[in-house]
């Protein structure tokens, strides 16, 4: 027999969880265990989600690799926020921390990401991805066109992907970052530099400019490699 779906996504069930916002991770965990119930079923969520997604990415890879050409993806890395990260994105925001509010203020509590050697394949990947009729795309951010001013790059897209469980049907959103191996190994350094608290203002200064070169090379290098595999695969 078919199951009704609910749709679109039900409200989550289980009670406002907390309603100031200046909660504290201790009193976070306490709540998760008076709530484990609706909380584990609100990441489980986000979990399905991510395999939804990583799953489209590797048949696409599958696919690409048929058609003679080698494997656009390099690898894919997903994560879900963590209690904690999820808590001070809210209370930074003066959104009280409740499941529903999550939901709502949040669109990287699931985060995939894609690395491709090469940048035109990230785009291709991309507009395969958002081409699937049941992929929602809620917001694109090209950071590789417009880059950040200390020199991020990525493609990110935020989309909403259904999770069919055993009686619902449920939106779910997840932050998507396409990028080269070159944008990934730079933006994981200086995330590192970002965790650094013992530097002087100078140094943190140097380091940065240094890394904007870094940056800007590394997309020339990006463009280049481009060039070379459009040339030798003519
Ligand atoms: P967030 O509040 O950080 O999510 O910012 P946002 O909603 O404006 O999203 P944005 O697209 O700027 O960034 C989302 C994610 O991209 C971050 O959580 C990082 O994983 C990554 N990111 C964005 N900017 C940078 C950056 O300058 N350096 C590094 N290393 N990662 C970045
Ligand atoms: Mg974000």
């Amino acid at each position: 027999m078919k199951r009704a779906f609910q749709e679109p996504s039900a409200p989550i069930r289980g009670k406002s969880l907390l309603m100031g916002s200046d909660i504290t991770e201790t009193g976070f965990l306490n709540m998760i265990e008076e709530e484990a119930e609706p909380i584990k079923q609100f990441f489980t969520y986000y979990k399905c989600a991510i395999m939804e997604v990583e799953t489209k990415f590797r048949v696409l890879n599958e696919q690409f690799s048929l058609s003679g050409e080698t494997n656009p993806i390099e690898f894919i890395q997903s994560r879900i926020k963590s209690y904690s990260s999820i808590i001070h994105k809210l209370s930074d925001r003066g959104v009280p921390v409740t499941l529903a509010n999550m939901e709502e203020n949040l669109s990287d509590i699931a985060g995939v990401r894609v690395v491709c050697s090469f940048m035109d394949d990230i785009y291709r990947l991309a507009d395969c991805f958002l081409g699937q009729d049941d992929i929602v795309l809620i917001e694109r951010k090209d950071y590789i066109q417009e880059p950040k001013p200390n020199g991020y790059r990525s493609l990110h897209l935020i989309i909403a992907v259904p999770i069919f469980l055993e009686n619902e049907k449920r939106l779910t959103k997840v932050e998507v970052q396409l990028r080269t191996i070159a944008m990934d190994f730079w933006a994981s350094l200086e995330h590192k530099l970002r965790y650094k608290k013992d530097l002087s203002p100078e140094k943190l200064e140097a380091l940065r400019v240094d890394l904007k070169k870094c940056a800007d090379e590394s997309a020339s290098w990006d463009r280049r490699m481009q060039e070379i595999r459009d040339y030798i695969e003519e």
